[in-house]
């Protein structure tokens, strides 16, 4: 006999209390002590299936199916990395080494990984892309954005898209990440297949378009009518800006209410005073400031002047190769002089900005049962303690993951 089933019934699900949480960031000044990051001492968190449906103090906490002991330790949102590169093959150790004893960082080294990733098949391409998420996950990265920009074809770039929303919501065009060599001498052609057949090919597998705004990769005309373009093809423009030295990207980025700019390395007054003015969100990426020993975006700056600050690790094989939050946690604080709070703020509701979500980088009733339990007391240790391994575990839409 098989079983009945009816159509009326609410499908049942699961509801676990996480309870003894020391401290718990919710990123919402009205459930907790009134800061920006909502902390609750104390704390329990109930989840119902992929949501969360109470937050509030652990001796309060409603009956439930399952009952998790957090021990005193600390509980933060996921992390939620709204900038990364992960569909690539092969890497650039030897690009690495040579900077390392002095050579500066260029974007030419993008070729190096658009031939071995043309050369890849879609399987080695997935396997190495799964490979990053799991590694991020681990370390409580529950929300990831990534991008094409190593094929550089019509081809390759559709096919990076397809691997990538395969595993993520976030995705984002970046054919225009350098001109493909193949149009080294028509740089104009190039642009025309980004704004025309690729941008056709791509636009039904991305949310968002980028474009690398900078001197070697592409001006500010050029971006304009690539954000456009993909704009009129339903996609949100997204912008690499301002990362390699001043230009005109923060500027168009706020012209054209993208979400985000991302870098923000070199900023005159007025593209930090066009950021507080506007909705799009200042990333900051300081795992590239760290692997091309480049100078550190002025994060204080930003704030100061009232900027929204998301941190990313812009995870790729060349300028930026962790898939760490924590790290950029670390960095950000020691390096970017930012509070500890403030950059666990960016790394959790900031990256929830800079993709425009409201249903992740908070613990709530109603947001995405997404959490990272630290082994630590308090989330500030995430900077305290650099390097080490302090997500112990991780809830993703619900589902406890083991590190
Ligand atoms: O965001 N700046 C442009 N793109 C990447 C680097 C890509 C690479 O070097 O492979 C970035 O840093
Ligand atoms: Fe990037």
């Amino acid at each position: 006999t098989s079983t009945p089933t009816s159509t009326n019934s609410p499908v049942a699900t699961v509801t676990t209390a996480i309870v003894n949480i020391a401290s718990l960031v919710t990123n919402d000044p009205s459930l907790g002590d009134g800061t920006p990051l909502g902390l609750i001492q104390d704390a329990a968190v109930v989840i119902d299936g992929d949501r969360i449906v109470w937050v509030g103090e652990s001796s309060k906490a409603p009956a439930t199916d399952n009952r998790v002991d957090a021990e005193g330790r600390a509980v933060i949102p996921g992390f939620v990395d709204s900038h990364s590169h992960l569909v690539f093959a092969g890497d650039r150790t030897q690009e690495f080494n040579a900077r390392m004893s002095g050579r500066s960082y260029t974007a030419g080294g993008i070729r190096t990984t658009v031939a071995a990733t043309r050369a890849a098949s879609d399987e080695e391409l997935e396997a190495n892309l799964l490979r990053y998420l799991d590694e991020a996950l681990r370390q409580g990265t529950t929300t990831f954005e990534t991008k094409s920009g190593y094929g550089l074809t019509t081809h390759d770039e559709a096919r990076a898209l397809r691997i990538a929303a395969r595993h993520t919501d976030e995705v984002t065009y970046l054919g225009a990440h350098i001109v493909s060599p193949d149009y080294a001498d028509d740089p104009a052609a190039y642009v025309e297949l980004v704004t025309g057949d690729m941008l056709d090919a791509c636009a039904p597998h991305a949310r968002w378009v980028d474009v690398f705004c900078e001197k070697g990769a592409f001006d500010g005309d050029q971006a304009r009518a690539i954000l456009t373009a993909g704009k009129a093809k339903g996609l949100h423009p997204r912008v690499h800006a301002n990362q390699l030295g001043y230009g005109p990207g923060v500027q168009l980025a706020v012209e054209l209410d993208a979400a985000s700019a991302d870098h923000c390395t070199h900023l005159t007054q007025e593209d930090v005073d066009a950021l507080a003015n506007s909705r799009t969100v200042a990333t900051l990426l300081p795992g590239a400031e760290f692997s091309t020993r480049a100078e550190w975006p002025d994060a204080r700056r930003l704030l100061d002047a009232g900027v929204t600050v998301a941190l990313s690790t812009d995870c790729n094989p060349g300028s930026s190769f962790t898939s760490s939050m924590p790290f950029c946690v670390a960095l950000a604080v020691r390096d970017m002089r930012m509070t500890p709070d403030e950059a666990v703020w960016s790394a959790t509701a900031g990256g929830a900005a800079a993709l425009r979500r409201t249903d992740i980088g908070r613990v709530g009733p109603g947001a995405r049962a997404d959490l990272a339990l630290l082994d630590a007391p308090s989330h500030v240790h995430l900077a305290y303690r650099p390097g080490v391994p302090l997500v112990t575990e991780v809830w993703r839409r619900g589902e406890r993951i083991a590190r």
